[in-house]
Formats: structure tokens, C-alpha cells, sequence
């Protein structure tokens, strides 16, 4: 039994836990849960060890074997499955005395002791499984995805989020009876994803997982811990039950449930906008399907707090990108090349939203690093429009963050490095106010990167982007450790952006509520991918088959490439980058052009009402819970008409709101942007 009574615990000034006390029972399976930097990952270290509550008692049973995944990426050529076979330290342990013993042994062949050791460690190592380990360990690295010819491949051959799922096979190599997993979906896509799902399901042991996926918590956790503001509460049930109490909970209170009704209705009018269009397209399809989802966390979500928009981009250049004949990879010190796509022939224009889809190790983040410039084109063109300013969220994020640095530090070089004058302190007091805007407080603005969570550095990440504020925005997987409150609103920052996106991501609602189209990275190209999301899945249940079926490798090489490449691509001759377009293509870039300009007075009379409507709801909220208190009649008579004032321009402002955005569904309609 797991057990905290009235536990405190703090990290610097903030006080994470206050008077905590909850109980765990042997073999539950536990989903801890609650915003960006509430303390979950701290409440992991008090259960590991690394850090002592500052009040109260905790206790864990005595000689439980605990089992975690390292943070760190690995760096070692011990083969795959060797590197996974370690994490079951006992058997390492017996293997190696069973070696001491055996070379004693051999050393003085008439020593009974040594003789007798090596029966000992025979039989421990029996008991401890030795027997099946490697088959065991081979399974777990087959299930997160990898290749059967990957298993003897050295771990340093491996790229970034592979050497992280192999941490986490080596985590469910060790035999354990406390399971601590702290977001460990961040690295897996759906199909291993899926099998994690289902490997936790039969885990015997006690489990805690830290996730933001409400899908995964619901099909492995029963038991639903949610710390916030200090409180940690023990919910019985899923996180889809959990959010139901939650919202029963927040119900009971008259502010929370009408910023909720408030949130309901905008979220309402955006089904409507997009049902219309439903009957059109597929993609509008899938987007009412992801609202209709947003609908139903809304009573949780209610409580966020936070939105921040991208400012309008200086400029939109047409096309924002041409690639031709184009090779990416990698080149080594010795100029050896490892080819990883070839052939692309792409052009990016102003206003897409693109959504890039392929397998994990397909290539799609050496494609984005490619077009952000932090890695060299093997070959071909990449040629930028006049303007271009991109904004690039790395998988890798927390590489361009300095832990020793400060938010505001990071802010001061970036605004030095994009040239922007004023004198020191006017300059200090605006980044501190626009870092305000993105939920970092006062004294967050002062403390070293380092010690944030993992949700609060991808924030700062993404304050940095905006700050940029770029006309493309390359984002590669931007919503790992964001909390559901944070997607949310980079989904609707996403969706106001006015330049033109390119998205990774393996967050199903993101790509559905924000992308139009989708591209695809896989055999070694870059193809348009003619379909929505469930046919990507049905694609990749296809793909799974034919790679199992097929022995040949699915990465690329040149001349998989040529082979793969559809008759269009290689049957045309090389084509010239599109910057210096065809009479077509600069119609359609003008067509684009008047497109956007005439959208935007649409766009920002959307804005103004919006928050207007915002205000007056807050009012609104204000108004009710006085006249939900004893008042004097004056006072009621004040209120009342007031609340019915609020009203009627709410009413207003919600039909502006509907005929401007009816207006750009024509016009982008028109324009046959579906
Ligand atoms: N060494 C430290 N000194 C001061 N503050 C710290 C330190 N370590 C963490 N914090 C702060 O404590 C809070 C809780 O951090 P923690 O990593 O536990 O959050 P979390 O719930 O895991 O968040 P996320 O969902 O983003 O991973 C954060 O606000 C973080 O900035
Ligand atoms: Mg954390």
C-alpha cells in the first residue's frame, strides 16, 4: 500500500503538494493527471526516492521493487537487445557471478567451492527467468515498433525517439511491483502506442502513469489521481469518468458552470460553421467530429485560462517554398551520404495547412529540419520565397532552451538577435508582459529554465516562435507534454494563423482541427495524401502488412526511391523550383492574394467580437452570482438590468460573429479552398 498523509512537499517557492493524503492499493492502476507543471513529475520523484516530503508521512511497503524510465537518452553500442536485457538488474547481477564463478572454475579445476558457486548461480539464474530473458526482451522491442533486424543493432545507431522507446522496453524488462511512467507516449506512434496499451493492461504490478492522452488513460488506468492548485484528489475510475465527476463537481459552482455554458456556445457555433460544410468535404467531416470531442471535455477544460494568438505575419510571400529534384539525409565527416528521401518536388504556398503524416523513422523530422535550415540539402533546391520567416518548434524543443537561462534572458537574445531597439528597460518591461501573456508570472520569469517541467519549457518554446513572429510556422510535434488546456488553445492560435503551417504531430485532434491537407513521408518521398486521418489509418494498417510481407527494408535508399516514385515525378523532366512560376501557378498565387485580402476585414471583425464576447461573458458570469446572492432589492433592480443589457449585445455580437464567419466560409469556398 502506497500511502501519504497530509503530505507537503514544495520545489523553490511553490508549494506543489499542501496536507496531501491518499492511499494506493497493490496491483491499481493509477493515471496522474493535472495541468502543466502541477507537480506530477515532482510527486514521481518523492515516490522514487530522489526527493523527502517537507511535512507529513509517506510511506511505501518495504522491499517493493520499483521500475522507471531513465530520462536520459543512451549512449552506448551494446546491441538492442542487450542494452534492454540490462534493465532486469538481477539477472545481470547472477550473470555476471555465474561468469566469476565459471572463470574460477577454470582457474583451479579441483575447487569444490567454485564448483558448488556455479551451481548456486545456475539455479538463481533459473529462478530469476533466465531461461526466456532474451525472447522476452526481443518481444518488448518488437512491440514498440522496431525491425527484427534491429534487435543487434547498436543503440547508438538509433535515432533520438527510438533510443527513448528502447529506455522504455528496458523500464518493462525489470521485474517490479511499482511501475512509475511518466508520459510515456510522447515517443510512440499509434501502433505502439496501441500495444503499450495493451502490454499495461496485463502488467500485474502497481502502475502510475503521467499522460496527457486521454485515450491511453482511459484503456490502461482505473484509478484517476488529479493534482491541482496543491490538492491532490483520488478520483475511482478512467479519466473519462474523472472528467465526469470533474464536471459534476464544477457544475455545483455558478462562476465555473457559466464560463463553461460561455465556452459550450462559442465551441457550438464553430460545429455549426463547419457542419455546413461537412456535406462538401471530408476533411469538414472530420473536423465536426473533433469539435463534437472538444465539446465533451469542455466541462474540464472550462477551467483553462490560457489563449495567446500568432501576430498577423509583416508579410505572405507566394509560394512561401519551392523544392525540386530534391535529396535529404545525412552526409557524414567523410562525405558519405545516407539518403533518406529523394525526388521531392514540392511547392509551398501562402495560407496552406499542412499536415505531414508518416511512420516514426519515415524521415518526416530530417524533411522539417531540412526546410528550417539546421540541416544541409543532400542535393536539389530549396528555394525560400522574398520574406519567408519561419517558425520552428523542433521535436527535440528543449535543445534550444539554455537551462541556466531565465525566460527573460531567452527573450532579451532573441529581441537582440531580430534587431529590436528601445532603450533596456522599456524593452525588459515589455518581454515581461508579453512572457505574461503566456502564463509566465512575475517570478517565473526569473528562474532558470532548467527547473521547469516539461510542459512549461515547450510553453516558453512556443512564446519564442510567436515572438518571432513568423509567416511559416514548422512545427514538429509541438503538443508533447502540453496539458489538454494548452492544445486547446495552440489549436485555436493554429486555427487564426494567417500564414501558412506545416505540422508533425501524432495528436489526432491537432491534424483534424487544424490542417486541410495532408502529405505524406514514406519510401523514401514526399507525396500529397489524398484521404483524411482514418483513411491515413487504414493506409497504415496496409503499409504494416506489406512491410511484413515483404523483406525488404522500408527505408529508403536511392533506389527504392526511383522505383517507388508514382510515374508522374519520375517520368517528368527535372522541374524548375516554382519560384519562377508558370503563367498558372501565378494566377492561383494571385488569386490566393486578393483571397486573403479580402478575408481579412472578416478576419478581424471576428476577432473584435470575439472578444467583446469575451468581456461581456465575464460580466455576464459576475452578474449572475450577485444576483445568486441576498441583495437588496435596489440592488437586484440594478443588476437585473444590467445582466439583460449584457444579454441583448451578446445576442448581437453572436450574429456579427456568425455573418462574418459565414462570409469567409464563402469566400474560401469561392476560392475552392476546401
Ligand atoms: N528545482 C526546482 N526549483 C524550483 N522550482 C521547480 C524545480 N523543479 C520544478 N520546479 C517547479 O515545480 C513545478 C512542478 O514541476 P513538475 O515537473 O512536477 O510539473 P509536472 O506536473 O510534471 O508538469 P508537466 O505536465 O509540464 O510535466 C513547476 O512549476 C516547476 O517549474
Ligand atoms: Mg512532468
Amino acid at each position: 500500500m502506497i500511502q501519504l498523509q497530509n503530505v507537503t512537499l514544495r520545489r523553490g517557492a511553490k508549494v506543489l503538494l499542501d496536507g496531501a493524503s491518499i492511499t494506493l492499493h497493490p496491483g491499481e492502476k493509477v493515471g496522474l493527471i493535472g495541468r502543466n507543471g502541477a507537480g506530477k513529475s515532482t510527486l514521481f520523484a518523492l515516490l522514487n526516492g530522489t526527493l523527502h516530503e517537507d511535512g507529513g508521512d509517506f510511506s511505501l511497503p518495504a522491499g517493493w521493487r520499483l521500475a522507471q524510465v531513465a530520462q536520459h537518452m543512451p549512449e552506448t553500442d551494446e546491441s538492442a537487445t542487450d542494452f534492454v536485457l540490462a534493465g532486469d538488474e538481477r539477472l545481470a547481477r547472477l550473470n555476471a557471478q555465474l561468469a566469476a564463478a565459471e572463470q574460477s572454475g577454470d582457474e583451479n579445476p579441483d575447487d569444490a567451492a567454485s564448483g558448488m558457486a556455479i551451481a548456486h548461480a545456475h539455479s538463481d539464474l533459473q529462478d530469476a527467468g533466465a531461461h526466456d530473458a532474451r525472447p522476452r526482451a526481443e518481444a518488448l522491442i518488437l512491440g514498440l515498433g522496431f525491425k527484427p533486424d534491429q534487435l543487434d543493432r547498436p543503440v547508438d545507431s538509433f535515432s533520438g525517439g527510438w533510443r527513448m522507446r528502447l529506455q522504455l522496453a528496458r523500464a518493462l524488462m525489470a521485474p517490479s511491483d511499482l511501475l512509475l511512467l511518466d508520459e510515456p507516449t510522447n515517443h510512440l506512434d499509434l501502433d505502439a502506442l496501441v500495444w503499450l496499451e495493451s502490454w499495461l493492461t496485463r502488467y500485474p504490478g502497481t502502475l502510475i502513469v503521467i499522460s496527457h492522452d486521454r485515450d491511453f488513460l482511459d484503456a490502461v488506468t482505473r484509478v484517476t489521481l488529479h493534482i491541482e492548485g496543491g490538492r491532490l484528489a483520488r478520483y475511482g475510475g478512467n479519466y473519462s469518468a474523472f472528467e465526469e465527476l470533474r464536471a459534476q463537481q464544477l457544475m455545483l459552482q455558478q462562476a465555473a458552470y457559466s464560463r463553461q455554458q460561455d465556452k459550450i456556445a462559442h465551441l457550438q457555433k464553430f460545429i455549426d460553421r463547419f457542419k455546413a460544410k461537412a456535406s462538401k468535404a471530408k476533411q469538414a467531416q472530420s473536423r465536426v467530429k473533433a469539435l463534437e470531442r472538444m465539446e465533451r471535455v469542455a466541462p474540464v477544460l472550462a477551467e483553462a485560462d490560457f489563449t495567446f494568438t500568432f501576430k498577423e505575419p509583416a508579410n505572405l510571400p507566394n509560394p512561401m517554398l519551392a523544392i525540386g529534384q530534391a535529396r535529404f539525409g545525412y552526409r557524414a565527416d567523410d562525405g558519405a551520404e545516407t539518403p533518406i528521401l529523394a525526388g521531392v518536388n514540392r511547392t509551398v504556398l501562402a495560407g496552406q495547412r499542412i499536415g505531414i503524416l508518416g511512420a516514426n523513422g519515415q524521415g518526416k523530422s530530417t524533411f522539417v529540419k531540412t526546410v528550417a535550415r539546421t540541416l544541409p540539402l543532400l542535393d536539389g533546391q530549396l528555394t525560400e520565397g522574398k520574406g519567408l520567416t519561419i517558425g520552428y518548434f523542433a521535436q527535440q524543443e528543449l535543445d534550444v532552451l539554455r537551462p541556466q537561462d531565465t525566460p527573460l534572458e531567452h527573450l532579451v537574445r532573441l529581441a537582440r538577435e531580430t534587431g529590436q531597439h528601445g532603450t533596456e528597460a522599456a524593452r525588459e518591461q515589455q518581454l515581461r508582459n508579453f512572457l505574461g501573456t503566456f502564463n509566465f508570472p512575475g517570478e517565473m520569469v526569473m528562474q532558470p529554465v532548467g527547473q521547469f517541467s516539461g510542459g512549461e519549457k515547450a510553453r516558453l518554446v512556443l512564446a519564442m516562435i510567436v515572438w518571432q513572429r513568423p509567416n511559416l510556422l514548422l512545427l514538429d510535434e509541438p503538443t508533447n507534454h502540453l496539458d489538454l488546456a494548452t492544445r486547446e488553445a495552440l489549436a485555436v492560435a493554429l486555427n487564426e494563423f494567417e500564414g501558412t503551417l506545416m505540422l508533425v504531430s501524432h495528436d489526432r485532434a491537432l491534424l483534424r482541427s487544424v490542417c486541410d491537407e495532408f502529405w505524406l513521408v514514406a519510401r523514401g518521398g514526399v507525396q500529397p495524401f489524398d484521404g483524411d486521418l482514418e483513411d491515413y489509418q487504414r493506409y497504415l494498417l496496409d503499409e504494416s502488412r506489406r512491410v511484413r510481407e515483404s523483406p525488404a527494408p522500408p527505408f529508403a535508399t536511392d533506389s527504392i526511391a526511383v522505383t517507388i516514385e508514382p510515374a508522374r515525378a519520375s517520368g517528368q523532366k527535372p522541374s524548375q523550383p516554382a519560384l519562377n512560376p508558370t503563367e498558372q501557378r501565378r494566377l492561383e498565387a494571385q488569386r490566393r492574394q486578393q483571397l486573403a485580402e479580402h478575408m481579412r476585414p472578416h478576419r478581424r471583425a471576428l476577432d473584435q467580437a470575439e472578444k467583446r464576447m469575451q468581456a461581456l461573458g465575464g460580466e455576464r458570469a459576475e452578474l449572475e452570482q450577485r444576483l445568486s446572492a441576498p441583495l437588496a432589492p435596489a440592488d437586484i433592480a440594478e443588476a437585473g438590468r444590467r445582466l439583460k443589457a449584457v444579454q441583448d449585445e451578446l445576442a448581437r455580437l453572436e450574429d456579427d460573429w456568425l455573418q462574418h464567419s459565414s462570409a469567409i466560409e464563402a469566400l474560401e469556398n469561392n476560392a475552392g479552398l476546401e
